[in-house]
């Protein structure tokens, strides 16, 4: 039976002062929470706050990127170094937004995730067709692209560790939520895959998060399909109550 997991993207929003007044309210409800996976993913600005407002609680805390590389110049890029002193624990790669406004793509976000494993960070590896893909009826193509290329060389046993999130990018921040079947059907078909590659014991293991307007109306439904194993949640996750509301519903 594999556990949930609810993440909160919290992208760039949030003050210090205001990431900490979240995290105190989403602890008030979720700081003992053993049935479900709960992961905070402020900016890297407000890690450390929230790292010290969730420490003696089950909740933890995720980054939104990292860098492929240990150390040195890379201009405005952050390490797991720096972030696991941050007492970060899963790091999230490869977020549509990263891979459209950056021009981030799956040599690289492969290179992270490697990364990260090799230094006991969980990667988040977010993959996902756009509207122009899914009218084409190319959403398994550019999913079995993105998902073969980002786990590419990831060894079997890793996959207890790593969590694959399907974000389909029409769904992000538009309000559009894809149906509990057609969230489904791509995360059959990516476990799918993962078993082509590594085996049927991984692919049983591994986690597949829905992302894309998953809130408190929509979150148990989604959340009942037997492939979705918890979600990635931007804009609800900004208000405590819906996140927490949606935690609940992974229960
Ligand atoms: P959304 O974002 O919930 O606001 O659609 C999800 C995400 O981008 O991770």
């Amino acid at each position: 039976m594999r556990k949930k997991i609810i993440a909160g993207n919290w992208k760039m929003n949030k003050t210090i002062e205001e990431a900490v007044e979240l995290a105190n309210s989403i602890k008030l409800d979720l700081a003992d929470c053993k049935e479900v996976d709960v992961v905070l993913c402020p900016p890297f600005t407000a890690l450390k706050s929230v790292s010290d407002v969730v420490s003696e609680t089950l909740i933890a805390v995720g980054s939104q990127n990292m860098s492929s590389e240990d150390e040195g110049a890379y201009t405005g890029e952050i390490s797991h170094t720096m972030l696991k002193e941050l007492f970060v624990r899963y790091v999230i790669l490869g977020h549509s937004e990263r891979r459209q406004y950056y021009k981030e793509n799956d040599f690289w976000v492969n290179k992270k995730v490697i990364k990260a494993l090799e230094k006991n960070l969980r990667p988040i590896l977010c993959v996902g067709e756009t509207l122009e893909e899914r009218e084409a009826g190319d959403t398994e193509k550019v999913v079995e692209v993105q998902v073969r290329e980002g786990l590419k060389d990831v060894s079997a046993d890793a996959y207890t560790e790593l969590v694959v999130a399907y974000e389909p990018v029409w769904a992000i921040g538009t309000g559009k939520t894809a149906s509990a079947e057609q969230a489904q059907e791509v995360h059959a078909f990516i476990r799918g895959i993962i078993k082509d590659m590594v085996g049927e014991e991984a692919a049983n293991a591994v986690r597949i998060q829905y992302g894309g307007s998953m809130k408190p109306a929509n979150a148990a439904e989604l959340l009942s399909q037997p492939d979705i194993d918890g979600g990635l949640i931007g804009g609800a996750a900004l208000d405590a109550t819906s996140f927490v509301s949606i935690v609940k519903a992974a229960l």
